[in-house]
């Protein structure tokens, strides 16, 4: 609960740490002639990396390939080449799946760059350059703070690559902060729903599909009930069939993804499920969804790293419900 509440802080730190640093623009220049930009890391960094991605796409123009640490080495080893650059993205730096990663990387003579916390870690030393996440110690083993400082690092440098001023992350720290103050007491009411569930899905669209697997990997590591995230639309593809009367399903929706959303609502509310939507106010979500959890107005760009507050919050006020130290 400590780590959450550091977030709007830890945020700031990082905006300030990267306004003046030298490292960014040789990375951003590499990054931009690179043939294939890699994303790599596992568990949470790996969604950080699904995020990042869906940055670099939407904004910079950037396609990027976020991969599975172990998966990497399976997938693309034989296909590296010195044109390609990785990102590895470790919030520990020591994680053995991605170090494996980048020792198959170094062989292949590609750009190896870190996003990490733990400075003086291993990826900060085999790391031609790295980032820093500035996030201060993590004690707690469900990563929360460095998660979003991740998501911010990549924001930021999709924005510098797609030339739109990074002006707009300033106020990035107070929105998290009004985030926790608005949402806190909504998942205190909300709560009760979850006590007794023991299955439950999280789904995501664009932007919150990272948001839906990192929420569900929160609720499952600390809450021990078994939550899937998925993309939304996918949902209809089979997973629909588990539903029945009061099965829990948490919907992220961004502003431009509503009528997705809401179709995506209605598809299992008429099966009696219980629809939860993480979105800022809106009157067709609220007319359509069983509950909702309004976020503060922010816009599609923020919405990754507004959306897993309540899902992190949720998480520990279920565990702590359930009994669970
Ligand atoms: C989940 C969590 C793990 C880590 C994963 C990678 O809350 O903490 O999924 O994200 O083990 O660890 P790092 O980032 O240290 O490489």
């Amino acid at each position: 609960l400590k780590e959450i509440h550091e977030q709007a802080a830890v945020s700031a730190e990082l905006l300030h740490w990267l306004e003046s640093a030298q490292t960014v623009t040789p990375i951003l220049e590499r990054i931009q002639k690179a043939r294939h930009l890699y994303l790599v890391g596992c568990g949470t960094s790996y969604h950080a990396c699904l995020a990042g991605a869906v940055y670099f796409g939407s904004i910079a123009g950037r396609p990027a390939v976020p991969v599975l640490a172990p998966q990497f080495i399976a997938q693309y080893a034989p296909a590296l080449s010195p044109k390609d650059v990785g990102i590895f993205v470790s919030q520990s730096g020591e994680t053995k799946d991605v170090l494996n990663a980048i020792e198959a990387a170094r062989r292949s003579g590609m750009t190896i760059y870190g996003l990490v916390n733990v400075i003086g870690s291993t990826l900060t030393q085999i790391s031609e350059r790295w980032l820093p996440l500035v996030c201060g110690y993590e004690i707690s083993v469900p990563a929360t703070k460095t998660f979003t400082n991740q998501v911010i690092a990549f924001l930021y440098l999709a924005l510098h690559m797609g030339n739109v001023p990074p002006s707009s992350l300033a106020r990035l720290p107070e929105l998290m902060e009004q985030t926790l103050e608005k949402v806190e007491p909504q998942i205190s009411l909300l709560e009760q729903y979850f006590t007794e569930s023991r299955d439950m899905y999280g789904l995501g669209y664009g932007s919150t599909y990272p948001i839906a697997l990192e929420g569900a990997l929160k609720l499952k590591e600390v809450t021990y009930i078994h939550c899937e995230g998925m993309l939304s639309t996918e949902f209809k593809h089979g997973p629909l069939s588990a539903v029945d009367e009061g099965y829990p399903i948490i919907f992220i929706a961004g502003p431009e993804d509503v009528p997705l959303i809401v179709s995506g609502v209605n598809e299992v509310t008429c099966r009696g499920a219980r629809a939860i939507v993480i979105a800022e106010e809106n009157r067709q979500i609220r007319s359509n969804a069983t509950n909702m959890i309004t976020l503060p107005p922010a816009g599609s760009l923020f919405l990754p790293v507004t959306s897993i507050i309540p899902l992190q919050l949720l998480s520990y006020r279920l565990s702590v419900a359930r009994g669970y130290d």
